[in-house]
């Protein structure tokens, strides 16, 4: 066993908490029904799509009795991007099988979706478990993006579960993970195979949640983690006084980060790629905002600031949005011929050649390593890479070039001198805080006590995660209720909604009531390291999106 840090080791020894029903029934807590349900949109094409699972009723557990259950075995995946927790799902999923019988076994399928079609996995015993419990990353089994869903991809996982003697899979992905594992609970149900699959809502996006999945795990800790950072940089800013900072940070197309951060830290400005998006904010509109907001602090001697910018930003911004779907569109149907072209410059000809015009100017109008960045590879899952898209960087440049000309004019140039930040990786993986290292314990338990009850199609879920943990309610909502149709790669397909930031909601409402005092002096927060051990004000606070939506 490798050295180990005096944290981890000290952090082994915390037992995370678990809803009361699970905490006094343990896995043999009883499944109460609710009504059928319904998608969230396009019912009648989802319910074709998915006529064995599609309406099965929201389950809340209450309590029950221990009875005997026989010994099964279990897989487990992790699917997609790093999320702070994951090692916690797998323990309590561990515990409340181990619960339920302590023959049952569980199988832990190497890096992602692609260990379950090839059949590549080991043993999780209590001795591996036990050395990742309330550790941050995914080496326990690692994660990877292959997308499962073709009909012989399925065959392969029903092939390698029969050879192993899996009966249940729990898949702990995003989105697009639960919508393949809703695609394959379909199918192993067509099959008769009897197979069960449970999904896990994992990742710091933050954009898989609705009114039962109240956050995907991850964020919290990597929020945390990221505002410390930007509470750091902006006390360097603050102190040095010479500086604007533009740091953009991850979270795919939707800004729950960028606003949960903004409101733990009070940043100069931060922009809200939903709210660009409902007010059709073009590119040079937000440049201008900015080199005035740029202006005007440095009339009053302030030259620094800290501005936050959500990875997703230029897909939400209207002409590169339509850019970008023309691209995926046009690269998804001319695969070959792009990628037989010899260089950068020739693919950026090709595209410039088949784009309607508006698209045409608005690719024209980028630097050409944005151009190329547009155009890299895409995820398996046909998104545009938008963590390769150097938006702090293109917005510096175009605010550069804007004050170039307001100087010009001025008798005192406005000094403008820049730091480029991407914060991302570095939260993925930290420690999870007391709420994640909870919080996902509990859904991996869940998940073991539906696997229990003999449920298939569902996710697990954790509600009245803004109370204390013994408040938590625990339960399973199907798969199929949070799926509607959307065009994908030229096509449209089933899917699980994503949530973008909804500008009605309290935690954007209270940023838009505090930006204008923000961005004119300072008041900045400097939130600090997470805090595991100590007062439960700040260890065990959750996040200001949680506290404000619920
Ligand atoms: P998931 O949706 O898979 O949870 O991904 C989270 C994320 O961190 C995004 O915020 C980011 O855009 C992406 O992964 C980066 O992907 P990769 O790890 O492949 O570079």
């Amino acid at each position: 066993m490798s050295e180990i840090s005096p944290l981890q080791a000290a952090r082994a020894a915390y037992a995370p908490k678990l809803p009361a029903v699970l905490k006094a029934c343990g896995p043999f807590a009883t499944a109460k029904l609710g009504a059928p349900t319904q998608s969230v949109a396009d019912q009648e094409q989802i319910k074709k799509l998915f006529a064995d699972t599609y309406g099965l009723p929201a389950i809340e557990f209450v309590a029950g009795e221990k009875k005997a259950t026989k010994a099964i075995k279990a897989g487990v995946i992790l699917s997609g991007g790093q999320a702070p927790g994951g090692h916690n799902v797998i323990a309590g999923l561990f515990d409340g099988l181990k619960a339920l019988n302590p023959d049952n076994q569980l199988l832990g399928f190497l890096g992602g979706p692609s260990g379950l079609i090839d059949g590549k996995y080991i043993e999780l015993t209590a001795d591996v478990i036990d050395a990742y419990r309330n550790t941050g990353g995914f080496d326990m089994i690692c994660s990877g993006r292959t997308k499962l869903e073709t009909p012989e991809q399925f065959a392969k996982v029903a092939d390698n579960c029969a050879k192993t003697g899996v009966t249940a899979i729990i898949i702990i992905g995003g989105d697009d993970s639960n919508t393949n594992a809703c695609t394959l609970a379909q199918y192993l149900i067509e099959k008769k195979t009897g197979i069960q699959v449970i999904g896990c809502p994992k990742t710091i996006d933050g954009d898989l949640k609705n009114e039962w999945i109240e956050v995907s795990f991850g964020f919290d800790t990597a929020t945390k983690v990221y505002s410390e950072l930007i509470g750091n940089i902006m006390r360097d800013a603050n102190s040095a006084r010479k500086y604007w900072h533009f740091i953009k940070l991850m979270g795919r197309s939707a800004s729950h980060i960028a606003l949960e951060c903004a409101l733990q830290t009070h940043p100069t400005a931060c922009l809200i790629s939903e709210e660009v998006a409902k007010n059709k904010t073009s590119l040079r509109e937000i440049v201008t905002k900015l080199t005035d907001l740029v202006v005007a602090r440095a009339d009053r001697k302030m030259n620094f600031g800290v501005v936050l910018i959500p990875e997703g930003l230029v897909e939400f911004i209207p002409e590169i949005k339509v850019l970008i779907a023309e691209l995926n569109d046009q690269l998804a149907n001319r695969q070959a011929e792009f990628e037989a072209l010899p260089d950068m410059a020739a693919k950026i000809a090709f595209v410039s050649g088949i784009l309607t015009p508006a698209s045409k100017e608005a690719f024209a109008s980028l630097p050409s390593g944005i151009q190329a960045q547009l155009l890299g590879d895409r995820d398996p899952h046909g998104n545009v890479q938008v963590s390769r898209i150097e938006t702090e960087k293109l917005l510096i440049a175009m605010i550069e070039a804007r004050l170039k000309g307001i100087n010009a004019q001025r008798e005192k140039p406005v000094k403008f001198s820049t730091q480029a930040h991407f914060f991302g990786y570095e939260g993925r993986c930290a420690a999870p805080s007391n709420f994640d290292a909870d919080y996902c314990y509990s859904l991996g338990y869940t998940a073991a006590t539906l696997v229990g009850a003999g449920k298939t199609g569902y996710m697990s879920s954790v509600r009245n995660i803004s109370r204390p943990a013994t408040e938590w309610q625990a339960g399973g909502i199907p798969l199929t209720m949070m799926m509607n149709m959307e065009h994908r790669h030229g096509k449209d397909v089933p899917v699980i909604r994503k949530a973008l930031v909804d500008l009605n909601g309290k935690p954007f409402q209270t940023f838009a009531a505090n930006r204008d005092k923000w961005s004119q002096d300072v008041d900045f927060v400097y939130p600090g390291p997470i805090q595991y051990f100590g007062p439960t004000e700040v260890c065990d606070r959750t996040t200001l999106t949680l506290k404000l939506e619920h």
